[in-house]
């Protein structure tokens, strides 16, 4: 949450900054706002609500200089206002500061400060460490044994800080410097031609350079236009490790799509293939994972399987719990990241534990993994970005490979989740008792699954329609068995959180314990009924609504039979494979939380209070 850039080099900064803030805005869009240091001095523009605004400010002044930092913002302390946006100046004018992460001290350091005579224009925890900083910067007034005086007293001021921090400062006696700090918040650094960008995300230097160095927790980087120097907060100094982004700027770019989410789901089938890519073994019966760094020894010795998540990659865990218990027969377990870290699991050695985050910074999923590990646990990571802090403590994992996701409402990289996770099911099952032929079956199966998701793509205009005839209603419910249960949990939470219509997910045969008193012309139920020997179960649950005069949307397999005028809405999609069924079944509930949302007017990749990747507590 929140963006950071941060830009070092020849060219006028702040239209630089202003290009990494747009890309950076899914992270965040209270406010935003740049600082550029020029002729001495620290000039500062920031806005509530979009990068929009902000860019209008900036065009009214003259923004000449070639440093700067830039922040867009997703609120933790104080309230969404000019005052509160940052940079924010230290109060003698001399520090500019942006923050993403939360420090839990800050109370006690703003009264020590005020006591010193430090005065505060916001109620950021931010504005306290700017002013931190400058407070250590005027007790040392010359650099300790010829070491640069701003960096040290950054350096200094970290130390008494508890909470979380990926920050960038410029100093008004340090023209062309800039130095950055991240503790728990992800930060990278891209080393261009002749120029160095901070970030908080590769989306917002990708389009200047390929080339990063992606920083760990405790360091420091300091730039100059000539070189940068990697320290730890004890002064070690570290030989950076220059990585590349195997991603180009296009992949990040909306292209004739109106939406990001609208790009991301109509890529699935690309993404699923490259998912799949070089993962299935020669004689096509099994998967291979290059990175789970386990033999197949190890792996038989296993007897349960933990899975830790949040949000939409928990919905994917579920689905990946159904198909392991289903085809490897072993138990399986599935914890909201949020409570495993708080809730002192039994982790016993034989359990092999995996935390599922596309983003890879989830701070309740990194805490997790953190937990695991200091127990001595070895933890794997399914994870789609490179370089993420959760890929990088992982002892091994799995990358999803579907490139970036912009879009705050995760569509792609959930399908590619569910797919990780049919080939772990399969992976293991192979491993026990799956014979050679329905492994085969199995594999070609996942092979045929994107021209699956393509024909349940066809079905848009379809579910577009729909859209119109229920874009209205306040409340709604998903309802499916086993393992499309999971899948109408993830139809819930897509609903809520671009249309911002009260939606929730249950058991199909568990509606009857509660939710059906929700039931009546005005709460439509959207039921998941695949032909399967369950059919005729569901098939009754959803008359049970219709007999509560409940409109029915019905998502089936091409061959299932509904009784006619049982539901007022079919959207059929293909007959599948267990393992790929939840995949295909994601589409149609993409798709219609997509066309609500839209129908409404809903601001679809920015939805209200949301922000991609939830990088504090
Ligand atoms: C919902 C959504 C969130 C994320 C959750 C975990 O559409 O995107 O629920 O799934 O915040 O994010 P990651 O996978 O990055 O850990």
């Amino acid at each position: 949450m929140c963006g950071i850039v941060g830009y070092v080099g020849k060219q006028k900064a702040v239209s630089i900054l202003l290009e990494g803030l747009k890309r950076l805005e899914y992270r965040g869009y209270d406010s935003a706002g740049v600082c550029v240091l020029q002729s001495g001095q620290l000039d500062v523009a920031k806005k509530i609500g979009r990068v929009d605004n902000l860019t209008r400010e900036v065009s009214q002044r003259r923004f000449g200089g070639t440093t700067g930092i830039g922040h867009t913002r997703w609120a933790t302390h104080g309230g969404v206002t000019d005052a509160n946006a940052h940079p924010h100046l230290s109060s003698d004018a001399k520090f500019a500061l942006i923050h993403n992460g939360v420090i839990e001290n800050y109370g006690q350091m703003k009264q020590f400060l005020i006591g010193k005579g430090y005065t505060f224009r916001s109620e950021t925890d931010t504005e306290v460490l700017c002013n931190l900083i400058a407070y250590h910067y005027a007790k040392e007034p010359v650099g300790n044994n010829g070491t640069n005086r701003f960096l040290e007293s950054v350096r200094k001021s970290l130390r008494h800080v508890e909470g979380t921090y990926g920050i960038a400062v410029l100093c008004v006696d340090f023209p062309g410097e800039l130095v950055a700090a991240r503790k728990a918040s992800p930060l990278l650094l891209g080393v261009g031609d002749g120029e160095y960008i901070i970030a908080s995300d590769a989306s917002a230097l990708i389009s200047r350079t390929q080339n990063v160095v992606y920083l760990k927790d405790g360091e420091i980087v300091h730039l100059t236009p000539a070189s940068f120097s990697i320290t730890t907060l004890d002064q070690a100094d570290v030989s950076p490790v220059v990585d590349k982004i195997t991603w180009s700027i296009t992949d990040a770019d909306r292209g004739d799509f109106a939406h990001f989410m609208e790009k991301e789901i109509f890529e699935q089938p690309l993404a699923l293939e490259n998912t799949m890519r070089g993962r299935f073994s020669e004689d096509g019966s099994t998967a291979n994972f290059g990175g789970l760094n386990l033999t197949a020894a190890e792996l038989r010795q296993i007897d349960r399987f933990l899975f830790c998540a949040c949000g939409t990659a928990w919905h994917a865990c579920l689905v990946t719990e159904h198909l392991i218990e289903q085809f490897a027969r072993i138990p399986c377990e599935v914890d909201y990241a949020s409570e495993f870290r708080y809730r002192n699991t039994p982790l016993h050695s034989n359990t092999l534990f995996f935390v599922v985050s596309q983003s890879g910074e989830t701070i309740d999923t990194l805490a997790a993994l953190r937990e695991a590990k200091r127990k001595g646990h070895k933890v794997l990571a399914i994870n789609n970005v490179v370089g993420s802090t959760i890929a990088r403590e992982a002892d091994g994992g799995i990358y999803q490979h579907v490139g970036p996701e912009i879009g705050v409402a995760s569509t792609k990289a959930f399908t590619s989740q569910l797919m990780v996770g049919a080939m772990i099911a399969l992976y293991v099952a192979r491993l026990r008792d799956m014979s050679f032929s329905d492994g085969v079956k199995y594999v070609n199966a996942l092979k045929g699954a994107p021209a699956l998701v393509q024909r349940a793509l066809e079905q848009a205009a379809h579910i577009q329609e729909i859209a119109k005839r229920y874009a209205q209603y306040h409340d709604m419910l998903f309802l499916g068995r086993l393992s499309l249960f999971p899948l109408a949990l993830e139809g819930a939470l897509k609903l809520k959180e671009i249309s911002y219509i009260h939606a929730e997910g249950y058991p199909a045969a568990e509606m009857k314990h509660g939710p059906i008193a929700l039931i009546s012309e005005s709460c439509p139920s959207v039921f998941f009924a695949p032909t399967n020997e369950i059919f005729p179960k569901v098939v009754s649950s959803m008359q049970e609504i219709k007999s509560r005069k409940g409109p029915v949307i019905a998502i089936v397999t091409e061959r299932a039979e509904l009784p006619s005028g049982l539901a007022d809405e079919v959207i059929a999609i293909p007959d599948c494979h267990e393992a790929v069924l939840p995949i295909v079944a994601a589409i149609p509930v993409q798709l219609l939380s997509y066309y609500i949302a839209v129908e409404r007017g809903c601001d679809v990749d920015k939805p209200r209070n949301l922000a991609k990747s939830v990088t504090v507590e």
